[in-house]
This record gives structure tokens, C-alpha cells and sequence, in this order.
């Protein structure tokens, strides 16, 4: 079992490249399977669940043929399967989009239902209530979903959960279908829009991305041979900006969509830091005073995201005063706050809702990561905590982070991963 070795603590300095959307890519790569001909995506993030999503559309017949470390071609003309390897699927959340593109097109899919971070129930029943909107039947049996359609014909569906996943998967099942499908009380987050842009390159006709209205003309044909390019990581910047605020650091962040990330500047300009606009796809976030107390609520976008939830709790673990942290998205996304508190944080953490004392220090310890966002923010104490920190259960944090530990090292961090 791999750890990650942190020395803290040491205020982070310099320049950081973001890279792709980990939510966006792992709907952009099922979704090449609507096309009957290849298409190129770049800007992948270098990532276990980029890794997963290419062995399951290699398994369903797709040929993907790796130009870079970042690029690949995807072939979906030879697709020998609508059914999707139950092994492989369970293993993260964004399993579920192969659902849409396999009905979209083939009418037909069948895919285990997905896995991914333990933050709740998870249900996916806005996704079927798309789908049968659409006429589709859904059956979950045995750990199954199974949609099959004689035709699929747009519809009005008006969603009673503001879903990113649902919204998504009903664009897919919707591109090729008969007349047009309104999704109303859709989700606007940035890797909603760069799906609909890689659809719409690919010869969809989809309008409204980024708003709570989102129509989908169906086409009947989709090109071949485009190269489509995946939107900077807004999750994996905001990462990187908590990080700065909380080390106390200087860091220049680029290749990230600074749009995106108002709502995070917003909270931690409240809290103390500066940022400057550095124009292009660069920001400037400094801060070299304690940060102030903050409330933070979480909300979809272009709210606070719940994604940050956890980086920006330990900004507040060591902020002047008492700070409060309502998670509406997710019913269980407070077990980092355990972890910290094993580092000298005093957080009461009770179902949506975690207080925080701000505390002068934090200390090393040995923690262990709960989900891929609370391993990053384990990263952060542990490089603004005094003395040494094990973090554990890296498995997690290489489903979405790029090479984590080099970023970090390059940026000042003590940080080594050793294989145990
Ligand atoms: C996506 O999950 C992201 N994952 C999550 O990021 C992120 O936390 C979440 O959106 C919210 O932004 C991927 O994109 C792969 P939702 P998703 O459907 O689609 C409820 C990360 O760290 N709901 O927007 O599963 C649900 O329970 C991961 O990168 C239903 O009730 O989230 C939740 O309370 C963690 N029925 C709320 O909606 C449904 O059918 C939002 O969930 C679907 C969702």
C-alpha cells in the first residue's frame, strides 16, 4: 500500500499547470461512443478513472490509440457490445454516462450500477426518469441497469434535483433522438457545458449549457474525425487556491478558466487572500496573514461546490475564530474532519453541518483518505501542519489528481509517495 510522506510545514510558492477536468473527461470519453466513425480528445487529465473509462470502451470494441500522455483517438465504428464489464463499472461513479451514449445510439445498454466516492446514497433515479422520458424501459436488476428503446423521441423533463450526472446522461440519450428534449432545472457546472461543446463539435444541436434550461434538437447524423480539446480542472484550481491560503503561500495558477473559479475567490478573498487576474488562463492567489472565520455553504454551480468542500475546511481549521460549513449536496461528506482533528483541528462535524475552531497549529500524524477530495485535503494539512504526515489510501486521490505529489514538490512541498 502506497502513502504519501509530508513535512510541513512550509508555505507553498510558485507556479502550478492545471489540468483537465477529471468530470468532464470521464463523460467525454463515453460519450465518443455515439459517433459511428473516430475522433481525437485532448487535454485529458493523466488519471486511474481517465485509465478505467478507455478499458471499458476498449471492452465494449472501441479501438483508442494513445497520441500522448494526454491525447488519445477514439474508433467507435466497430462497437461488439452494449453491455458494459459489471467489474469494471463498479468502480467509479461516471460508469453511468455509458448508459446514455449506449442508448443514445444503440438503444440499448446494460451497465452496473456505478461506484465511486462514498458520500451518501447516491440514487440515479433522475437519470432513469430521463431515460423513460424519452421511452425507454429501466429495469435495475441484480446490480444492473438494463434501458432498451424501440425509439427514442425528445421530451420536456423537468428535473426535481438540480443533478450534474442526470443532466448529463439525458443530454447523451437525447442527441440522437427524434425531435427535441428540454431538460428544465438542469445543472450549469463548467463540465456540463464542455460536454455539451464536445457534443455539439461532434455535430449535436444543443443549446442552453450553463443555464437551468438546456434543449436538445436530435440529429440524425454526427461527424467523424474532429478533435475536441477537455476544459482546465475548475476543482483541481480551487484545490491549488486553498492550498495557497492555507500554507500561507504565493502560488500562480495556470491554464485555468478564471470564470470558474469565482465562487471560490470570492470566499477566500473574504477570508483574507488576494488574487490577481493575471489575464489569459492565469491567476494570482497570495495569502500572508491568518485568514478570517468564514460560513461556507455549498451549492451547485455557480455556488460554492461541494467538490472544495473539504480543501477549504482545512483553511478554516487554522483561520482566526469559529467557521461553520453546511454541505447541502452530500449526506456524508465530513469524514476528513475525523483525520484533521488526529492533526489538532477542533471540528464537530453533525450530519450537513461542521463547526470549526480555529486553531494556531495543526501536527503531523497518520491519515487516511475517505474519498478523492478529502485525500487532497489531507495533503494540505499535512503541509501546513508541523512535523511529518502519512496520508494513506492514495487510491482514491489517483482517480482525479494528475501526478499530485510532483505538483506539490514543485511548489515547495516536503513530499514523497513510498511504496510500503
Ligand atoms: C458529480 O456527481 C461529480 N462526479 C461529483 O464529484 C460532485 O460532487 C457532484 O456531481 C456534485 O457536483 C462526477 O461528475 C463523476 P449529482 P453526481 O447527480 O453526478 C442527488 C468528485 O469529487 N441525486 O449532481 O453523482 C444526489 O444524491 C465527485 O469529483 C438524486 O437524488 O452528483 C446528490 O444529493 C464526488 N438522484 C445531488 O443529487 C439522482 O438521480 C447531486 O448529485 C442523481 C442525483
Amino acid at each position: 500500500m502506497d502513502k504519501l510522506v509530508i513535512t510541513g510545514k512550509t508555505p507553498l510558492h510558485g507556479e502550478v499547470t492545471i489540468s483537465g477536468a477529471k468530470n468532464a473527461a470521464v463523460a467525454i470519453l463515453p460519450a465518443s461512443l455515439l459517433i459511428n466513425g473516430f475522433c481525437t480528445i485532448e487535454n485529458l487529465p493523466n488519471i486511474s478513472d481517465v485509465k478505467l473509462s478507455c478499458t471499458i470502451l476498449e471492452a465494449l470494441g472501441a479501438k483508442i490509440t494513445w497520441i500522448s500522455e494526454h491525447a488519445i483517438t477514439i474508433d467507435s465504428r466497430n462497437i461488439t457490445s452494449t453491455s458494459a464489464p459489471l467489474d469494471l463499472t463498479s468502480k467509479f461513479r461516471a460508469s453511468y454516462y455509458l448508459i446514455g451514449a449506449l442508448l443514445g445510439r444503440f438503444k440499448s445498454a446494460e451497465v452496473g450500477m456505478p461506484g465511486g466516492c462514498k458520500l451518501g446514497a447516491r440514487p440515479i433515479d433522475q437519470h432513469i426518469k430521463g431515460f423513460e422520458a424519452l421511452g425507454a424501459t429501466v429495469d435495475v436488476i441484480q446490480g444492473k441497469i438494463s434501458a432498451k428503446a424501440d425509439d427514442l423521441v425528445g421530451s420536456s423533463i423537468y428535473m426535481d434535483i438540480v443533478s450534474v450526472g442526470a443532466t448529463i446522461n439525458i443530454m447523451l440519450s437525447a442527441v440522437l433522438a427524434k425531435g427535441t428534449t428540454v431538460i428544465e432545472n438542469a445543472a450549469k457546472e463548467p463540465h456540463i457545458v464542455d460536454v455539451a461543446n464536445f457534443l455539439n463539435t461532434m455535430g449535436a444541436d444543443i443549446r442552453g449549457a450553463g443555464t437551468d434550461v438546456i434543449k436538445i434538437n436530435g440529429v440524425e447524423k454526427l461527424n467523424s474525425g474532429f478533435t475536441y480539446s477537455v476544459v482546465p480542472d475548475q476543482i483541481e484550481a480551487g484545490t491549488f487556491m486553498c492550498a495557497a491560503v492555507a500554507s500561507r503561500g504565493d502560488l500562480i495558477i495556470k491554464n485555468c478558466i478564471t470564470k470558474h473559479l469565482d465562487c471560490i475567490s470570492a470566499k477566500l478573498v473574504e477570508m483574507g487572500a488576494t488574487i490577481e487576474d493575471l489575464g489569459g488562463d492565469c491567476l494570482r492567489i497570495y495569502c500572508d496573514k491568518r485568514p478570517s472565520k468564514a460560513t461556507v455553504k455549498t451549492s451547485p454551480y455557480p455556488g460554492f461546490p461541494t467538490d472544495l468542500q473539504s480543501q477549504i475546511g482545512v483553511v478554516l481549521s487554522t483561520s482566526e475564530g469559529t467557521s461553520i460549513i453546511n454541505e447541502s449536496i452530500w449526506e456524508s461528506r465530513f469524514q476528513y474532519t475525523e483525520e484533521l482533528n488526529k492533526m489538532g483541528a477542533k471540528i464537530t462535524a453533525q450530519g450537513k453541518t461542521a463547526i470549526f475552531e480555529g486553531v494556531d497549529e495543526l501536527y503531523g500524524a497518520p491519515v487516511y483518505a475517505s474519498d478523492l477530495r478529502a485525500g487532497a485535503a489531507l495533503i494540505i494539512a499535512g503541509i501546513c501542519a508541523n512535523g511529518t504526515t502519512e496520508v494513506y489510501n492514495l487510491e482514491h486521490i489517483d482517480r482525479g489528481y494528475e501526478n499530485i505529489e510532483e505538483k506539490f514538490r514543485k511548489i515547495g512541498a516536503k513530499i514523497e509517495r513510498i511504496s510500503e
